[in-house]
């Protein structure tokens, strides 16, 4: 089950943000990057900017990242959209690994990073985009619903997507994801979905059958699952 809010492409990041309002000093947010979450960051900013709210008090984790450690990359998008504006530490901060670091490689150091998640307690509230292909963090279609934070190939399909943020370089194909397995842990998750050219995943994701082709379907077995979906999206719903 979960809890479907539809709002209109205005009061789309208000409507993210009021999820979060119940948050205490110390709570821990996972964070996607994309088109979608772009109001919600807007709004916390603004309410931040404003002294409404104190996300600087808030500890922050990324989702998925792309591998190699160069740019482009999550770790600055996000940084430019939230973490310096929202004056998030370094030390409440987790970053996805995007090269082994200390560790003998990758997978160690996705290791490190599941443990580093255990050690906060998990994640409180799990913001997500949704992938035209149905993707969640970039557990691409067959993903297993027990993956855990790892290396992946992206496909042809989410490069191109991705390349049209970066147009000036040649994203790489190679990213690490929290797995669909690590999600599902996160307290209450928030998945987000804007746009027409999203109604038919997102149907599909929630009220279709849970496969790994679908990877959003898994969602319909997150313990506390609230969507929040413009009406463009929201527009092949069938009512429940
Ligand atoms: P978008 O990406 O928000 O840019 O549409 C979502 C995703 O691919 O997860």
């Amino acid at each position: 089950m979960y809890e479907l809010h539809v709002v209109s492409e205005d009061q789309f990041g208000a409507a993210a943000v009021d999820l979060l309002r119940d948050l205490a000093a110390g709570a821990c947010l996972g964070l996607p990057t994309g088109h979608t979450p772009l109001p919600v960051y807007a709004e916390l900013r603004r309410l931040a900017a404003a002294g409404l709210l104190v996300p600087g008090r808030w500890r922050v984790v990324m989702l998925d990242d792309y591998y190699g450690g160069g740019e482009p990359s999550f770790h600055t998008w996000l940084g430019k959209e939230v973490i310096t504006p929202l004056a998030i530490a370094d030390d409440r901060y987790l970053r996805i690994p995007t090269l082994p670091g200390g560790f003998a490689n990758i997978a160690a150091a996705c290791d490190d990073f599941e443990s580093r998640l255990r050690v906060w307690g998990g994640c409180d509230w799990q913001l997500l985009g949704l992938g035209a292909n149905g993707h969640i963090g970039f557990n691409e279609p067959g993903s297993a619903r027990d993956s855990r934070t790892r290396l992946v190939t992206l496909t042809a399909a989410t490069a191109r997507a991705n390349a049209e943020y970066w147009p000036q370089q040649q994203p790489p194909q190679l990213a690490v994801t929290q797995g669909i397995g690590t999600i599902l842990e996160a307290r209450r998750i928030a998945l987000l979905v804007r746009g027409a050219d999203k109604a038919a995943i997102l149907a599909a994701a929630l009220q279709g059958p849970i496969t790994p082709a679908v990877p959003a379907s898994f969602l319909q077995l997150a313990p506390a699952l609230v969507v929040v979906a413009d009406t463009a999206a929201a527009a092949r719903l069938a009512s429940l």
